[in-house]
């Protein structure tokens, strides 16, 4: 089952909706199995409905293959926006929300630089990911391919047509009942990488640290534990999304590279790897990241949001139980921001003044806007 969700995948819905963008303006809709789905084309639009008026735009969309069926809902990026959601996100925030309490990590990034996921698995389970072949590894990436099909709208019929969940798995044409008996297993399993665990419990990990916290209560265990899972499912996808774009662009763009490599070569010398000390004096290896994120952006199109009632944006209805996203890909080409947006320019963030930075779009929005954005920016 695995390569279905990778085949499936390989659709740039966010390049057709910016088309729609040119065509028909800075928002954009279309009825999806009844449903309206509403795409955001400017930062602007994004931040007017997602941080001003975020109290109608802070819930995902109630899907129901992914939320009922599966049960993605006990992971923090598709929780209600209750106090169980808060205490998540205060859990991330207790270990990595500032600049500051990263630094402790500094050594862990560097050491695990050779896999984008390593990394978090070594914080938040003290695991040592295996050279090669890793099986949390393995699952890892196993339920972040699961997640991305499951929460793209209009991927199944069930989402638009609820009832349809009480059809028997055997019955003809169910096999969504399969996909998602399947699915909420692998999600099962993330959440209790019960062996990790408790080795976390010998050191500076994630689980460790919060469960010998001062508040700490046995029902935190539950908490922590889907945490954990939130951080090193979101991590390794989003992360290494970006890192296999790096490669990409390397491959197709060899002068950045080079212009990069004869930087770090000058500045840091033959002898060692650069290190986040260095990350100042390397003016063009920071603009090739910059650039890097803008012209492959781990998440094009942001998670969804819901509507909670009617609402009125620049003059357009956003009816109750909309869907909505921002397209961060088409914010990230609009030539009238970034020349030539197609074109690989680490140059562009050179100048003064440089265009906005790509984070202020691609880590999302308002109350639900990543919680790893300092330590994505760390490993990048
Ligand atoms: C290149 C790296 C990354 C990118 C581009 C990225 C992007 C995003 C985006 C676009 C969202 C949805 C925000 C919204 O709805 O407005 C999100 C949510 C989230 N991200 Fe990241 N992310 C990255 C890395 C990480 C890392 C390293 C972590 C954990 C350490 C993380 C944890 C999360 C969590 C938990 C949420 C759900 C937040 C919520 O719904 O309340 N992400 N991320």
């Amino acid at each position: 089952m695995a390569s279905d969700w990778r085949s499936q995948h390989t659709d740039y819905f966010w390049v057709a909706h910016n088309k729609m963008h040119e065509a028909y303006g800075d928002i954009t809709s279309m009825i999806v199995m009844g449903k309206p789905l509403i795409i955001l084309h400017t930062r602007k639009l994004a931040v007017e409905l997602f941080e001003k008026r975020h109290q109608l735009y802070s819930t995902r969309p109630d899907f129901t293959m992914i939320v009922h069926l599966v049960g993605w809902d006990r992971a923090t990026v598709h929780m209600e926006p209750d106090n169980l959601w808060r205490d998540r996100r205060r859990n991330f925030c207790r270990l990595f929300g500032t600049r500051t309490l990263m630094q402790k990590f500094d050594g862990v990034q560097i050491y695990e630089t050779s896999w984008a996921g390593s990394m978090i698995l070594k914080i938040v389970y003290r695991h040592d990911t295996k050279a090669g072949h890793d099986p949390l590894v393995e699952l890892v990436d196993e339920a972040m391919s699961q997640f991305i099909m499951l929460s793209r709208p209009g991927a199944y019929a069930v989402d638009f047509i609820p009832w349809l969940k009480y059809v028997p798995a055997w019955f003809p044409g169910a096999k969504f009942q399969r996909e998602a008996k399947y699915c909420r297993q692998t999600l099962t399993n993330m959440i209790e990488v019960k062996e990790q665990m408790k080795q976390g419990k010998t050191a500076p990990s994630f689980v460790s640290k919060l469960l010998s916290a001062d508040d700490y209560t046995p029902e935190m265990e539950y908490s922590v534990k889907t945490s954990a899972a939130s951080i090193h499912s979101a991590r390794a996808d989003s992360t290494g999304a970006q890192v296999h774009g790096f490669y990409l662009l390397m491959v197709l763009w060899p002068d950045a590279q080079r212009k990069a490599q004869e930087e770090i070569d000058r500045v840091v010398g033959p002898d060692r790897l650069p290190d986040f000390n260095d990350r100042g004096n390397l003016p063009f290896v920071e603009a090739l990241i910059k650039e890097c994120m803008r012209h492959h952006c781990a998440v094009p199109i942001s998670n969804a949001r819901r509507a909670l009632r009617d609402d009125v944006v620049e003059g357009y209805l956003i009816p109750k139980g909309a869907i909505i996203q921002a397209n961060a890909w088409g914010m990230l080409h609009d030539p009238n921001i970034y020349p030539d947006p197609l074109n690989f320019v680490a140059e562009r963030w050179l100048t003064e003044p440089s265009p906005p930075h790509p984070r202020e779009v691609v880590f999302g929005f308002g109350r639900r806007i990543c919680s790893g954005m300092i330590m994505a920016d760390n490993s990048f």
